[in-house]
């Protein structure tokens, strides 16, 4: 394992091995000094709370120490530098990078500079894939993956974070149900790619028509940043809105995710609902993230 930029360039058995991996880190026992002496820089050139501060967290946790550049505006590159030479540059100094940058593609480029791993912490509508080891995980702490009937809810468009799963899940045999607002579904592409896997899709407008059958709501914000203006995001803004009432009927076992956050897609009331299990979710990013660091800089 090297780069880590695509959840299409796994394959399950490596998945497997990776949520495994981090469920040894999920208990006191784990090694603190696994990584002492290694460096870890976090590129990010877009904002982000839980995955930049996850992934701090899970090398100070094995002993290692990260540096950071925050924004486009506190490096270089506003004097012009461009990511392949600034990539060049960090390799010199670190034994890996998380990098987050607003553009699809950005982190298969910049592995194509570094002479150290390079994860991909989100790259623009691309892919992110630690995000969704993270997911599976929290689905496999309360039920088997394989066959899992999961709604991926929201901004399936540019949400990177529902890509990235789609494809996981594929590996999984699990049956998937897009509900989108018009506009916002999964790209032909990727759809047409989950289908040669052999993946069950159903695409759905109306998350009534569906919702009492899953096992797990994935849902998402619609991606604001991503759109080329204000009143188109308006437009969809407020498509969806998860209240305890929708939730009437649902399956007992309903987990209900979000990659967070949230910008009022799931009402507050939901949280203290046992299906609600973002907030579980986020904190199980650090475990999943201790493993990649670890596979990759051990
Ligand atoms: N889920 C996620 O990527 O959150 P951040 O943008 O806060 O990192």
């Amino acid at each position: 394992m090297y780069h880590i930029i695509s959840i299409r360039d796994f394959e399950r058995n490596e998945i497997d091995y990776l949520l495994e991996k981090a469920r040894t880190f999920d208990t006191p026992a784990y090694d603190a000094r696994a990584l002492e002496g290694k460096l870890l820089a976090l590129l990010f050139f877009e904002p982000s709370t839980r995955t930049r501060m996850s992934f701090e967290t899970a090398m100070a946790r094995l002993g290692g120490r990260s540096i950071s550049v925050d924004s486009v505006e506190a490096s270089s590159i506003v004097k012009g530098e461009t990511l392949a030479d600034t990539i060049r540059v960090v390799s010199g100094y670190v034994d890996a990078i998380v990098l987050r940058h607003p553009k699809e593609g950005a982190a298969r480029l910049a592995s194509e500079f570094a002479s150290v791993p390079v994860i991909n912490a989100g790259d623009g509508a691309g892919q992110h894939p630690s995000q969704t080891l993270l997911d599976l995980y929290t689905i496999r702490q309360s039920m088997p993956i394989d066959r899992v009937r999961v709604g991926l809810l929201g901004d399936l468009r540019y949400g990177r974070t529902a890509h990235s799963l789609a494809y996981a899940l594929s590996l999984y045999g699990a049956t998937l149900h897009t509900i989108a607002p018009s506009g916002l579904e999964l790209p032909s592409n990727i759809l047409h790619e989950l289908r040669e896997r052999g993946m069950d899709v159903t695409e759905h407008e109306n998350i009534d028509s569906i919702l009492r059958e899953l096992d797990v709501l994935y849902v998402t914000r619609i991606q604001r940043e991503r759109f080329p203006d204000t009143a188109s995001y308006f437009n969809v803004a407020s498509s969806y809105r998860i209240t305890p009432e929708l939730l009437t009927g649902v399956r007992d076992h309903l987990m209900i995710l979000h990659p967070l956050p949230r910008a009022g897609e799931i009402d507050p009331a939901v949280d203290c609902l046992p299906y609600a299990r973002y907030f579980e979710q986020s904190r199980n990013g650090v475990p999943v993230r201790m493993a990649l660091l670890y596979e990759v800089m051990k």
